[in-house]
């Protein structure tokens, strides 16, 4: 058992520990591993590894006495993998659907992505776009709002190699489950307080709830999933990933 287990299992014995599963799906190359290393914190690269298979990072968010675990499930865009991912689907709380904005067809694909999830699980599906820092862009942020519209879902661009809008869209989104929402009707105080609790820099930067994200639409009723305890599975990622956890 490594300090950081022990640390953490300590901790978890010492507060109530509520689970969250959270799964990145879309296209190959899409930056989904960026994205989910940005929100772990870690510098941006420009390698591009394909994932293999499913991996996941545990991030534990702070809040009032509270310790959330949240389980990030980053999965391969390449078709050969696709089979693998409705067993981390089922009893997730949030699944993020990415497209690459210079990339048409992999926005094209984002509705075959959508149902595949939903003949899954009743989960809540957010569209991102990613890239927008390449001036060689294919999808209109217009485009993307119009299809989170249609499917009811909401919508953040972002940049995964600036971090634009990537804190933004990760507590807007985490704001939501119940655990946080249950007693916290004004959402941009919860954000806020989210935000300073677990070392977000630059809080007023982050507070934009749906300015880059849900196209000024109304914000869709959800209905969250909250699973309970989760079986650990063993990571099966050729990738070098590091835990900020
Ligand atoms: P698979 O594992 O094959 O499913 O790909 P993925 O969706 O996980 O993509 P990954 O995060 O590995 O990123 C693919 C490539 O895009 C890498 O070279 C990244 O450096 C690059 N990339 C990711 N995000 C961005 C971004 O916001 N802007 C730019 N310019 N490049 C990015």
């Amino acid at each position: 058992m490594t300090e950081q287990d022990s640390n953490e299992d300590s901790m978890e014995n010492s507060m109530s520990v509520t689970r969250h599963k959270i799964i990145f799906v879309g296209d190959a190359g899409v930056g989904k591993t960026t994205i989910i290393s940005r929100i772990m914190d870690n510098p941006f690269s420009e390698n591009y590894e394909p994932s293999i298979g499913v991996d996941f990072m545990s991030k534990n968010l702070k809040y009032k006495g509270q310790n959330v675990k949240l389980q990030i499930w980053d999965t391969a865009g390449q078709e050969k993998y696709k089979g693998l991912i409705p067993s981390y689907v089922r009893n997730s709380s949030i699944v993020f659907v990415v497209y690459d904005v210079s990339v048409k067809t992999s926005f094209d694909n984002i509705p075959k992505w959508i149902n595949f999830i939903k003949t899954i699980e009743n989960t809540t599906l957010i569209l991102c776009g990613n890239k927008i820092d390449l001036s060689n862009r294919e999808v209109k942020k217009e485009e993307g709002e119009a299809l989170a519209q249609k499917e009811g879902i909401e919508f953040f661009e972002v940049s995964a190699k600036t971090d634009e809008n990537i804190k933004n869209m990760f507590y807007n989104v985490v704001a939501e489950l119940p655990t946080f929402s249950e007693n916290n009707p004004n959402k941009e105080n919860l954000i806020k307080e989210l935000m300073q609790e677990n070392g977000v820099e630059n809080v007023a930067e982050g507070i934009k709830p749906h300015a880059e994200g849900a196209g000024g639409q109304q914000e869709p009723e959800k209905k969250l999933n909250v699973n309970g305890e989760q079986k650990q599975v063993v990571p099966n990622n050729a990738k070098k990933k590091q835990c900020g956890c």
